[in-house]
């Protein structure tokens, strides 16, 4: 078990997770690790390789064949598949799709939870966010946060998102699609998206996001301090 500390931030799409992941780990001087991004690299990975979002042991074999490399040099990091940068693409409408159905698959969430193991051992503070990040991947971590909101507002500020790329949306599809992906990853047998134990709740629905990372921001101090572990320090 890694003895870095260690930050999780999970919940359901639409809830700000990354944006203000990466602000609070900028504030603490602690890494970030957007695991959202690296299940989108798998799923992009099969989209260029012609493999079903279905076939979880053809999707894994492709996964074994190619190098998906977290660069911390850029900041919030990448995701870099086969050394290219794909951050842009795995954002676009026809990896968002699949990515849930990709992201279901055993083969594939095994290799995902070793890969961000291992990214732990390396990087002695680090914030990763996700969907089982507090349950099963980092399930004895320091802090654990739980980042929820109605779904009419993870709607609206997913709609938004999208408008200020430039594309057109409708609010009730975004729901739906939201609403889809959301089942989908609470209904799959493997990590599914719960809230972890001992979890801090923050519903952001009625809440600016500077609101958002101050009320995450004294989470994590207040639960360090409680813990007797400055952010400076390591978990026993
Ligand atoms: O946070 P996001 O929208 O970028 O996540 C994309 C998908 O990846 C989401 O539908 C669920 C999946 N995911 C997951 O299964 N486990 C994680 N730890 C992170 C994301």
């Amino acid at each position: 078990m890694s003895r870095s500390l260690i930050v999780t931030i999970d919940g359901p799409a639409g809830t700000g997770k990354s944006s203000a992941a990466a602000v609070l780990a900028e504030r603490l001087g602690f890494d970030m690790l957007d695991t959202g991004a690296m299940y989108r690299t798998v799923a992009l990975l099969a989209l260029e390789a012609g493999i079903s979002p279905a076939d979880g042991a053809l999707i894994a074999a492709a996964l074994d064949r190619s190098t998906l490399q977290v660069d911390f040099s850029v900041q919030p990091p990448i995701i870099r598949l086969d050394g290219r940068d794909v951050h842009l693409r795995i954002r676009d409408h026809d990896v968002t799709a699949i990515v849930s159905q990709v992201a279901s698959h055993r083969d594939v969430r095994h290799r995902m939870v070793e890969a961000q193991r291992q990214v732990a051992l390396t990087h002695a503070k680090l914030v990763t966010e996700g969907r089982d990040q507090g349950t099963i991947v980092f399930p004895n971590a320091v802090v654990r946060i739980w980042l929820d909101a109605r779904p009419d507002v993870r709607a609206h500020r997913r709609a938004d998102e999208l408008r200020a790329q430039g594309i057109a949306v409708d609010d009730a599809a975004v729901l739906r699609d939201i609403a889809n992906r959301d089942a989908s990853d609470r209904g799959r047998a493997e990590g599914p998206l719960r809230q972890p134990s001992g979890a801090h709740v923050v519903d952001t629905s009625d809440l600016s996001f500077a609101q958002v990372v101050d009320r995450l921001e004294t989470i994590v101090r207040e639960s360090l301090a409680a813990a007797k572990v400055g952010c400076g320090g390591m978990s026993a």
